[in-house]
């Protein structure tokens, strides 16, 4: 009876996989090197964005620096940000696991060309509709703001 089950098995499986269906699939399918490109390119941790932002180093969490930048961010960026809910803006928790610290300082320095040439930034826009506001920080202010982030990667109460 056991033996019996097997061979029916056998035979349907022997069907499926010579069947013309199977074969189609096969022929869409892009080949495993391929789809690796294709998630490299569209892995958002991948894209530094467009600005002066090329390089950027990171290191244990510097928790004076994550200081300096709250205090940055809340002179400068709390009209629009808040870190675990929506506003004008996006709601900022986890950013850092979502975005590379390139495309992060680029998007503080350079708001206006990464909402028009970088593609993450555009779907941003198209969906906050608000541009967010080149608030004109220098690279070390953009900086500490980056290691606030850092340090905000579970919501909080507000
Ligand atoms: C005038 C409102 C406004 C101000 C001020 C503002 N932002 Fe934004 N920000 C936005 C909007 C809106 C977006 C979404 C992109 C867009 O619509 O341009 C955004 C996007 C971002 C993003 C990307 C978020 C994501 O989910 O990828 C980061 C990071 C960011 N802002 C950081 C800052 C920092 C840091 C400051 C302060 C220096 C700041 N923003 C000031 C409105 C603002």
């Amino acid at each position: 009876m056991k033996l019996k089950v097997l061979v029916v098995a056998i035979v349907a499986a022997v069907i499926t996989s010579c069947g013309g269906e199977g074969k189609k699939e096969e022929k869409v399918a892009a080949p495993v090197e391929e789809q690796k490109a294709v998630v490299e390119e569209t892995d958002p941790m991948k894209d530094k964005g467009v600005g002066p932002i090329t390089s950027v180093t990171l290191g244990e969490i510097d928790q004076k620096m994550a200081d300096e930048g709250k205090a940055v961010f809340l002179a400068k960026c709390s009209a629009c940000h808040k870190i675990s809910k929506r506003v004008v803006g996006p709601a900022l928790v986890g950013v850092t696991t979502r975005r590379s610290p390139e495309w992060i300082m680029n998007m503080i320095l350079n708001p206006e060309k990464m909402v028009a040439e970088n593609p993450i930034a555009k779907k941003l826009l198209a969906e906050y509709v608000a541009p967010m506001a080149n608030q004109n920080l220098t690279e070390a202010e953009a900086r500490l703001i980056l290691e606030y982030f850092r340090t905000k990667t579970a919501p909080e109460a507000e």
